[in-house]
């Protein structure tokens, strides 16, 4: 880590109380003096620290700029992160630079070009208002189990944003995240996989949020919007990271999925879906742990959804 960094580091986890400029210095091995100047060029790029006289350098809770040494400062275990101003699609990096990862990876972005979403749609990923981000994990599973792991993802973001920012989100079958019925967070996960073996060699797990993000295109202004709130993004992308982790422990015993259940939008509630040209209206009874959906038509007749998009009269 070069002297940046560190200090990034350092402020990170020490944001919002002060730390010594001595301590600073003694840390990084170098004078109190080359810290000031260090401390300066991050005022200068943005990074809201407050420094007073016999109190030292404090990183403003406010402050949400998005940084490597800011992630890994919340971090307990090494992990290969990487932070880009601008990116096409985090996913799409991930895909191309796999092999250069030893162990896990994250690979975040301010903004993309060209992001992804299911269905071979596009994700809105404008600059500064959302969270942008890819998981690279290698959960030692099948296939089958792997598929679970959006599921699990779905989960792990639900529970991070309500810890870090109060929000009541509701997953919305099969990963879509909702806030008082708008989409705030998309996961596109795709799987890189060992056909001869059947095993899965890595998972990317591609992770949208929309946090502050108030103008959206005229496409998808009915049905999208932001969670609200400026949070500190290299915690919650730590915080994501973390739970999605843990919760890939569970994946061959599928315990996550009751909390799935728990999170979930559709259950209980009148829906409207497409099956090979055919519309239905029908009541959503239960969601399995292989994640499929459990409907019963307004005939009577239960059906198994297994993939495809549901509406939901809110
Ligand atoms: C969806 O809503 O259909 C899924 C959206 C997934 C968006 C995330 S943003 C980070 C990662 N990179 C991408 O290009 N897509 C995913």
């Amino acid at each position: 880590m070069n002297l940046r960094d560190k200090i990034i580091f350092i402020l990170e986890s020490n944001r919002g109380s002060y730390i010594s400029g001595q301590s600073i210095a003694q840390s990084c091995g170098v004078s109190r003096n080359a810290i000031s100047k260090c401390v300066n060029s991050l005022k200068d790029e943005g990074y809201v620290i407050d420094s007073v006289h016999n109190l030292g350098h404090r990183l403003d809770p406010s402050c949400d700029i998005l940084s490597e040494s800011g992630i890994r400062a919340h971090l307990d275990e090494e992990c290969a992160v990487k932070v880009f101003s601008s990116i096409d699609s985090t996913n799409s990096e991930a895909k191309r630079t796999i092999d250069t990862f030893q162990g896990d990876a994250i690979l975040a972005s301010c903004e993309q070009t060209a992001g992804r979403g299911r269905h071979g749609r596009s994700f809105y990923s404008p600059n500064g208002g959302g969270l942008y981000f890819s998981c690279v994990l290698h959960p030692d599973v099948s296939l089958s189990d792997a598929t679970a792991i959006t599921s699990a993802a779905a989960v792990a973001v639900c529970e991070s944003i309500a810890e870090i920012t109060s929000g009541s989100p509701k997953i919305k079958w099969v990963n879509d995240l909702f806030i008082d019925g708008k989409k705030v967070c998309g996961i596109l996960t795709e799987a890189v996989s060992d056909f001869e073996s059947g095993r899965v060699q890595a998972v990317i797990v591609g992770i949208g949020i929309n946090l502050t993000t108030e103008i959206f295109p005229e496409e998808i202004r009915d049905i999208a919007a932001s969670v609200g709130v400026r949070v500190n993004k290299n915690a919650l992308i730590a915080s994501i990271f973390k739970r999605l982790k843990a919760l890939c422990a569970t994946l061959p015993d599928k315990s996550f999925m009751e909390l799935y259940r728990d999170y979930s939008l559709v259950l209980g509630r009148d829906i409207n879906f497409e099956r090979n040209q055919v519309k239905y209206k029908a009541k959503a009874v239960a969601i399995n742990d292989d994640g499929s959906l459990e409907v019963i038509t307004e005939n009577g007749e239960k059906m198994l959804l297994n993939s495809g998009e549901i509406s939901i009269k809110l």
